[in-house]
C-alpha cells in the first residue's frame, strides 16, 4: 500500500504518473468532463492546523471523484491524548478509503501511516508539504512545458515548503537554490538526506537573495514564520528583512521570471502587493491546481489497487 508522508514515498516514475493523471483530469475538467472515477469512497481528514487550500481542495477533489469527505479537528480526532495514535489509526482506517493529515510532527504522520489500513497523505507537517510541491511541479509544467530547464530560487525559510520543493527538484532534475538568512538554511540533517538520496543532484544554498535570483526562472517565497512559529515571529521578521520579494528583487531576476507562493501570504512582509498582483505572479494558478493535483493523486492512489 502506498502512502504520501513525503515525496520520498514515491518513485520518480510514480511522481510523473501522478502529474500526468492530474494534468489529464484538469484538461477534461476544463471541458466540463468530471468523471466520477471512485464513487462512494470516503476521505477522512485529520487536521491539527488551519487550512483553506489543502482542506477544501482535498474535499472538493473527493467529491468530484464521486466520493465524500469527513473532517476531524485535533479534539474530534482524539489527537489531544484522548486515545493512542495507533488506536485512532486502526479505527479511522476501518471506515476510510483515504486519510489526509495536517500535523505539527512529521513523525506523527509516519507513525499513523505505519499502522493505517488505507493510504495516508501528508497535507503539511512542520517538515514536509508534498502535495504543495507536487502542485507546484504541475503548475511549472503547465507554464514552462518542462522542469529540467527551470531554476527555482526559493527566497526565504528552509521550511516544510522549501524542503519538499528541494526533494521535488532532486526527483525531477530541476535546478533549485535556497536563498535564506544565516541560521535559516536547510538543516544539516536535511542536507545529508538530500546528498544520500540524490548523490548526483545539488541544491545550491545562498545568503544573498539578489545574487541568487540572477538566473532564476522562478522566484518562490513563503511566510517567514510558519504555523507553530508565531512566538518567534519578531525575531524572524528582523532576520528576513532583506529577503522580501519586492519589485527591486524581481528586477534582479531575468525579465521573464515568474513569481510563486504557496499561500497564505503575509502581504507586505515576505512579498509586496506589487509583486503578488503583478503579471509575473502565478500564485492563484498554484492555488487552483491544488484541487486538480489532489484529484490526480487520489485517483492514482485508489486506482493502484492499494485502497
Ligand atoms: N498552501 C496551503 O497549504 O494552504 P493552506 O494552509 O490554506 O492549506
Ligand atoms: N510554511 C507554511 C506553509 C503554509 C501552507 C506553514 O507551515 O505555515
Amino acid at each position: 500500500m502506498k502512502h504520501l508522508t513525503s515525496l520520498l514515498d514515491l518513485s520518480a516514475d510514480d511522481l510523473l504518473a501522478v502529474l500526468d493523471l492530474a494534468a489529464d483530469l484538469k484538461r477534461r475538467f476544463r471541458q466540463g468532463d468530471r468523471p466520477q472515477l471512485h464513487p462512494g469512497r470516503v476521505l477522512v481528514q485529520l487536521f491539527e492546523k488551519p487550512s483553506l487550500r489543502t482542506r477544501n481542495s482535498f474535499e472538493a477533489a473527493m467529491i468530484h471523484l464521486g466520493g465524500s469527505g469527513v473532517f476531524l479537528s485535533t479534539d474530534e480526532a482524539g489527537l489531544n491524548g484522548r486515545e493512542s495514535l495507533s488506536d485512532i489509526a486502526r479505527v479511522i482506517t476501518s471506515f476510510a478509503d483515504l486519510i489526509t493529515m495536517r500535523t505539527f510532527s512529521q513523525k506523527l504522520i509516519e507513525d499513523f501511516a505505519a499502522v493505517a489500513g488505507c493510504p495516508v497523505i501528508n497535507g503539511l507537517s512542520d517538515e514536509r508539504h508534498p502535495c504543495q510541491a507536487l502542485t507546484d511541479l504541475l503548475t511549472i509544467r503547465e507554464l514552462r512545458g518542462n522542469l529540467a530547464d527551470q531554476h527555482l530560487v526559493f527566497v526565504g525559510d528552509g521550511n516544510n515548503v522549501s524542503m519538499s520543493l528541494a526533494i521535488a527538484a532532486a526527483m525531477t532534475g530541476m535546478q533549485m537554490t535556497l536563498a535564506a538568512p544565516v541560521g535559516f538554511e536547510f538543516s544539516e540533517e536535511f542536507q545529508s538526506l538530500l546528498v544520500q538520496r540524490f548523490p548526483a543532484h545539488r541544491v545550491a544554498l545562498s545568503n544573498d537573495p539578489h545574487a541568487a535570483v540572477n538566473d532564476a526562472t522562478l522566484v518562490y517565497t513563503d511566510v517567514w514564520a510558519s504555523m507553530g512559529q508565531e512566538g518567534d515571529a519578531d525575531r524572524r521578521m528582523k532576520a528576513f528583512a532583506d529577503f522580501q520579494v519586492n519589485e527591486q528583487l524581481m528586477t534582479a531576476a531575468p525579465r521573464d521570471a515568474l513569481f510563486m507562493h504557496d499561500l497564505p501570504a503575509k502581504r507586505g512582509l515576505e512579498v509586496t502587493d506589487a509583486v503578488m498582483d503583478s503579471p509575473a505572479s502565478v500564485v492563484f494558478q498554484q492555488a487552483e491546481n491544488r484541487m486538480h493535483l489532489a484529484r490526480g493523486l487520489f485517483a492514482w492512489l485508489l486506482r493502484s489497487g492499494s485502497a
